[in-house]
């Protein structure tokens, strides 16, 4: 049975048990901060299992796109060495939300493997959670399994409910006991039944899963019950179909045999001269697995990069890279397989089809990238490798990271052939170093590396722009604490409040000022001292300010004002832009200032025309509605809850501020506009790429958004005006000045080539006789390099035996043109001639016997250098 018809059938199997079949989430979960990848078809149903969420149905039923390459659940160090590992795969699942429990999941389970995928009773080993009676009396009463095939599995991995039979989907979240179905490949294939000592190897494999879940677990470890039972399963389709299609490995089956195929192909076709490596290597595999993970991850808006999912597929990438290194290849040739993968799996996942060329796009970048430098990373291993040691030190595998972009796990992966290990005790140490060395001096950069024991800052800024009575707590100057600075100071102080926004989101500190009866000093920005610490950083320009002292803050209204109109633009067209381009649109950086916005974000290739104005429209629209924006703090769990876009990898607290304006609801501690109509206008002024998968796109509102408009109706007016045209004539009236543009070239080329010939004629008589050759050197007025050329055809033609120099002028820039005729080349040859004269410019050049050219950059030298000519040849002739 091939897997597609496995896919479908279980679906269909439960489907006609009353499931509802739900389509694949992302593999990028949405607005999950505590999952690095979706890692169980559970995933999308968590907040139906904690009792946040309802749905309309109770039963339902996915074949869920699944990583395990990083987080709780990790197998990526196994690809490749085992036969059913993935980084990955699909998992086929059936789930109850609060409906049936362990009696209807295990007959469903044996129903659906025994009768309708017809697997042999006495193959199927189960395993059950120590504890759970409940789940064994079933297997062995209700379903006649017997004892000796029925293990029962404790908390096996050193902790309360630490074992292979409770299921977590993280270190928080629903988790329950499980029952595990397992099938025996037979006596052939080494290993033992589950819970023996050679339960690692690859005879009995762990096929499906059937969670019950029934409690929450909390950060604090704390196990809360869920407010209903349910059930959580999953099935491997990969491991499934192994069985099915009687074949010992995962990587055998109809899913993985075009795409290895492929594999090799790409490999071989990178391999210089031609390779054929061997078609069974386990490199073949991992590069297989890993082309689907690559590809799902950048389907779903990730891209390579240094931190967080992006590294993890750079990771992927570069290991898969690797292999095919290893194995021959010396350029590109992973991207390749996007094809192959979307012909095997583009049906079952249209968003792959429909992602194609830009994944290919993504993927070949980073392979670019990889390949700069993995030549002399792996010669750098090699060597360290043929020293003989049993372990790769720290500093090694620090240099292949840091110089070469090799990761660790890379460097550990070759090791591992080698049967050797890598010191990362030293490498970490050696990476924190690195980290702590960075902390520092972005410290430094950002508070002047000030150290600040003090209470937090008050922000009333959300409220208010001025406070009238604010005392000040601290004063620095040249970054050490005083009591008080003076007139000409330049001062970062600390108030025990504000109204001064503190640089943080991509949004800009404030400026304004701080005054009182006899001081005033000038902020010129604020920025965060430590976390709710604000530095105010200016220039004191009357009196001094000391600690104690009380002022009254006003935030610059206008610049703020600014700021906040392209702030709030901000979050409409991230909203847009996903809209219009899609949900992989994911913010990577932004910089929000009075006089624009900059937002960076996933997103390959460059947008159209068309669809910049489709954002416009957009945010335009929401500007006109006029909504009203509002900000509310709220547990971060109704946060989530209240589907706000939320940053993966940013650290949130347990409260945090959500905005909502317009269509738009996003995670922020920004400053926003009241209404969307106080946007005014929204223009995209420009648009870019960055760095490979991610595009930035810089816009202006309100009076910017004006004074962009009027600059570009300046520019037409100035065009029209020279043009003598109305602004809607510019086309025409340009296209029509080009054509004759045109024209003239073309005349001008022909009236060229006429002068050419006529000074031509001209210059034959003034050629002198040496020795039985013509020579001829001679300047022509108003050529060019091609001139130069065809004149001296001409020249060589008519004079027939003779060496020929030509030069043209060109402010002080000269040109020169040697010639000598076929019959004389054994007497004279016309690049050392040109070099001759050349010289006496200030140039060199050369070429070939018969015609060589040369440039100079001292006109007023060119008369003597040619009339140096006719004695030049006369020595050599
Ligand atoms: N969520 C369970 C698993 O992933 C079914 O094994």
């Amino acid at each position: 049975m091939k897997a597609a018809e496995i896919r479908s059938t279980f679906l269909k199997f439960f489907e006609s048990k009353g499931h509802t079949i739900v389509a694949s989430s992302p593999v990028v979960p949405g607005d999950d901060p505590t999952l690095l990848f979706t890692n169980a078809g559970m995933n999308q149903f968590k907040d139906v299992f904690l009792g946040f969420d309802k749905r309309a149905y109770t039963r339902a039923t996915t074949s869920q796109k699944c990583i395990r390459a990083g987080g709780k659940h990790n197998d990526l160090d196994n690809v490749g060495y085992t036969a059913r590992h993935h980084t990955f795969f699909e998992m086929l699942g059936n789930f109850s939300f609060g409906d049936y429990f362990k009696k209807d999941a295990i007959s469903y389970a044996w129903e659906l493997l025994t009768v309708h995928f017809k697997l042999p009773k006495d193959k199927l080993w189960v395993t059950v959670y120590a504890e759970d009676d409940e789940a064994y009396d079933i297997w062995n009463k209700t379903v006649g399994v017997p004892a000796e095939r029925i293990v029962r599995i404790g908390d096996n991995k050193g902790a309360r409910y630490a074992s292979d039979n409770f299921w977590m989907m993280g270190d928080t979240g629903p988790c329950g006991p499980c029952t595990e179905i397992f099938y025996d490949h037979g006596p052939g294939i080494e290993g033992g039944p589950p819970g023996s000592p050679g339960e690692d190897g690859d005879r009995y494999i762990e096929i499906w899963n059937n969670v019950f879940m029934q409690f929450n677990r909390t950060e604090d470890g704390v196990m809360h019950k869920l407010p209903k039972p349910s059930v959580d399963t999953g099935m491997g389709l990969e491991r499934l179909a192994a069985v099915l299609q009687h074949v010992h490995s995962n990587y055998e089956i109809d899913l993985f045999v075009t795409l290895l195929a492929a594999a090799k192909k790409a490999v071989d076709d990178a391999t210089p001269n031609g390779g054929d490596c061997d078609k069974d290597s386990p490199s073949l595999k991992v590069i297989a697995d890993h082309i689907r993970a690559c590809s799902f991850t950048v389907v779903d808006g990730v891209i390579p990069g240094n931190a967080g999912r992006g590294y993890v597929l750079r990771r992927i990438a570069r290991r898969a890279i690797r292999h095919g290194y290893k194995l021959g290849a010396r350029t590109p040739f992973f991207h390749k397989l996007v094809a192959a993968l979307v012909a095997e799996m583009g049906e079952a996942y249209p968003e792959l089809r429909a992602a194609q060329a830009r994944v290919t796009e993504v993927l070949q970048q980073e392979e670019e990238r990889f390949f700069k430098t993995i030549a002399t990373g792996m010669e750098l291993l090699e060597s360290a490798l043929a020293g003989g040691a049993k372990q790769i030190d720290g500093e090694t595998a620090f240099k292949l990271h840091d110089t070469f972009g090799f990761p660790v796990d890379l460097t550990a992966d070759v090791c591992r052939e080698r049967g050797l290990t890598v010191d990362e005790a030293g490498f970490n140490r050696l990476l924190d170093e690195q980290k702590e060395r960075g902390r520092q001096a972005g410290k430094f950069k950002m508070a002047q590396g000030l150290a600040w024991s003090g209470v937090p800052t008050q922000f009333h800024g959300y409220e208010h722009l001025v406070v009238e009575s604010v005392k000040v707590v601290g004063v620095y100057v040249d970054g050490s604490p005083v009591n008080s600075a003076t007139a000409g100071d330049d001062a970062v102080v600390v108030l025990d409040q504000t109204p001064f926004y503190a640089e943080s989101g991509g949004q800009v500190g404030d400026t304004g000022e701080l005054r009182n009866g006899t001081t005033r000093m000038l902020v010129e920005d604020t920025i965060k001292i430590q976390a709710d610490v604000f530095g105010h950083h200016g220039r004191i320009v009357e009196g001094t300010v000391n600690v104690g002292d009380s002022f009254v803050a006003k935030v610059d209204v206008e610049r703020r004002a600014k700021t906040v109109r392209n702030h709030s633009a901000t979050h409409l067209m991230h909203k847009a832009l996903r809209e219009v381009l899609g949900a992989h649109v994911q913010q990577k950086g932004s910089l929000v200032n009075a006089d624009r916005t900059r937002f960076d974000f996933a997103h390959t290739g460059p947008l159209t025309p068309e669809q910049i104005r489709k954002v416009e429209e957009i945010v335009n629209a929401e500007v006109l509605a006029n909504a009203a924006a509002n900000a509310t703090v709220m547990a971060i769990d109704d946060a989530q809850k209240s589907g706000a876009m939320m940053l993966f990898g940013e650290k949130y607290g347990d409260e945090v501020r959500v905005l909502t304006i317009g269509s738009s609801k996003e995670l922020c501690g920004g400053t926003h506009v009241e209404r969307t109509g106080d946007i005014g206008v929204f223009k995209v002024v420009a648009e870019s790429g960055v760095a490979a998968g991610i595009r930035r796109i810089e816009a202006v509102t309100g009076d910017n958004a004006l004074a962009y408009l009027q600059s570009l109706e300046d520019t037409v007016d100035k065009v029209g005006a020279t043009l003598k045209a109305q602004p809607d004539e510019i086309p025409a009236r340009l296209g029509a000045v080009l054509d004759h543009v045109k024209a003239l070239e073309k005349e001008i080329e022909k009236l060229k080539g006429k002068l050419a010939s006529a000074q031509g004629d001209e210059l034959i008589a003034q050629a002198v006789d040496v020795k039985g050759l013509k020579v001829l050197a001679a300047k022509l007025d108003g050529a060019d390099a091609k001139t130069l050329r065809d004149t001296m055809d001409k020249l060589k033609d008519k004079l027939k035996t003779a060496a020929i120099v030509l030069a043209a002028v060109d402010g002080d820039k000269v040109q020169i043109a040697a010639g000598v005729t076929a019959d004389s080349i054994g007497r004279v040859k016309a690049g050392e001639l040109v070099n001759f004269v050349a010289q006496q410019v200030g140039g060199k050049g050369g070429g070939k016997p018969d015609m060589a050219m040369a440039g100079g950059t001292d006109a007023s030298k060119l008369a003597g250098a040619l009339a140096s000519v006719q004695g030049w040849v006369a020595e050599r002739a």
